[in-house]
């Protein structure tokens, strides 16, 4: 088999770069090692960067989005118990983000891409790669009934996620990690009731963090900060709203409405980067190369920026003859990847308790909130970074 671009990964970073590529008559072939339906049902978040929201329009994948996707004009900071909003409207020039959740994303992308005779195999797994580092590298690769075969192509591009197989065709003495494991993870639920608020509520409470998003006005998304290492056997439904009334109460008559849980699991949460995100014909995109903790927000949309950076470079490529993009893939992406790290960190920090915190630790959270709730250069650089950074910044050089 033989294509000019072969792709790891039917993920968001794997679907999109197919998309994008072939509205530019470049060819690809998507490898994934899980069924379609397995792909269109994990529940993961849900938040949309103004940007990501632009390229799938843009590119004639925003129908859906459009008609069902929650547009939010800003996020509610909850401390004290008390809550204080964060306009995006006002402090961006008009920015906002969209609650559309990852697998819709992935569902429009695949309706797409079969629509257009695009060529992906499920079930389909990449087992090694060969000649990386050469103008032909090869993917090995099984099929469902196990017989194996040779995908010859120009370029790979590893969108296959963390614990993909690509990351790991970088030599180790090239490749070099850059992590943080957090102490908590997040207990994640999607309950059938009505959200409790308009927008996405983050809490800081002595007890733990607390988020509260949605899926649709019928599906409410909630997390809370939890040891990483719960079983979550011990999180009875009724013990799950009890936390969750805790730690978003406020002063007022506002109020948490609790339903059927559907889905709940705990998450580990880290920051994880991994540089140079290539290695001579093989790109990394996504989680593959970098990983962010849940609490900005980016996971999905760090991914689709690196899509951007490389569908630029390969149309270059193909269309011009010229490897400077390329050649400036990484250190391109690796610009965005820190600042969007740093701001998922940052908000981690600000939001979460970290064990055996003294009070001096716990008034300095309370002192950062109230400065970032009441100054408005602080509140604005919190808004332009969840909104999303300008994607073209990240082009000029340092
Ligand atoms: N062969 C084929 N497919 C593979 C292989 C392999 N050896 N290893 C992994 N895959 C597939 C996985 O089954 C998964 O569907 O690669 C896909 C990677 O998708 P994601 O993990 O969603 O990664 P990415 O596309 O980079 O999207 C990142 O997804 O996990 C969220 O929070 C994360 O929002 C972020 C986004
Ligand atoms: C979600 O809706 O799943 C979600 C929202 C905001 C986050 C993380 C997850 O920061």
């Amino acid at each position: 088999m033989r294509t000019q671009v072969g792709i790891i990964g039917a993920g968001p970073a794997g679907l999109t770069l197919s998309h994008l590529l072939h509205l530019q008559g470049i060819d690809s072939v998507v490898l994934e090692s899980r069924t379609q339906e397995y792909v269109e049902q994990r529940v993961r978040a849900g938040v949309l960067e103004q940007g990501t929201v632009d390229l799938l329009k843009e590119s004639g994948v925003g129908a859906r989005l459009e008609r069902e996707g929650l547009i939010h004009e800003g996020i509610e900071l909850r401390f004290n118990r008390a809550g204080h909003r964060i306009n995006f409207a006002e402090l961006t020039g008009g920015k906002s983000i969209t609650i559309y959740a990852q697998h819709e994303v992935l569902k429009d992308l695949t309706a797409a891409r079969r629509a257009a005779g695009g060529q992906l195999y499920y079930q389909a797994e990449a087992v090694s790669l060969h000649d990386a580092d050469t103008p032909q590298p090869k993917i090995n690769f099984r099929h469902p009934g196990g017989k194996t075969e040779i995908l010859e192509c120009d370029f790979i591009a590893g969108c296959d996620g963390f614990h993909g197989i690509c990351r790991d065709a970088i030599p180790s003495q090239a490749l070099r990690i850059h992590e943080r494991v957090y102490p908590f993870g997040w207990l994640g639920i999607l309950a059938e009731v009505a959200p409790s608020a308009e927008e996405l509520i983050y809490t800081y409470h002595e007890r733990g963090f607390a988020l509260l998003s949605m899926r649709s006005p019928q599906i409410s998304r909630l997390y809370l900060q939890c040891d990483p290492e719960e079983d979550i056997a011990n999180w009875s439904d009724d013990r799950i709203w009890t936390e969750l009334r805790t730690r978003f109460a406020t002063r007022d008559d506002w109020s948490l409405a609790d339903g059927p849980i559907v889905q709940k699991g705990i998450t580990p949460m880290r920051s994880f980067v991994a540089e140079p995100m290539r290695h001579g014909n093989l790109f990394l995109l996504g989680d593959a190369a970098h990983i962010v903790p849940p609490t900005g927000a980016k996971g999905l949309n760090l991914a689709i920026a690196d899509v951007r950076v490389l569908t630029r470079a390969l149309i270059d490529f193909y269309k011009h003859k010229k490897r400077d993009r390329l050649d400036r893939y990484s250190d391109t992406c690796l610009r965005r990847v820190w600042k969007v790290q740093r701001f998922s960190w940052w908000m981690t920090s600000m939001l979460h308790c970290f064990p055996n915190e003294d009070t001096f630790a716990h008034n300095l959270h309370l002192a950062e909130l109230d400065y970032v709730t009441s100054s408005r250069a602080a509140s604005q650089s919190l808004a332009e970074n969840y909104v999303g950074l300008p994607m073209e910044e990240d082009e000029a050089k340092r």
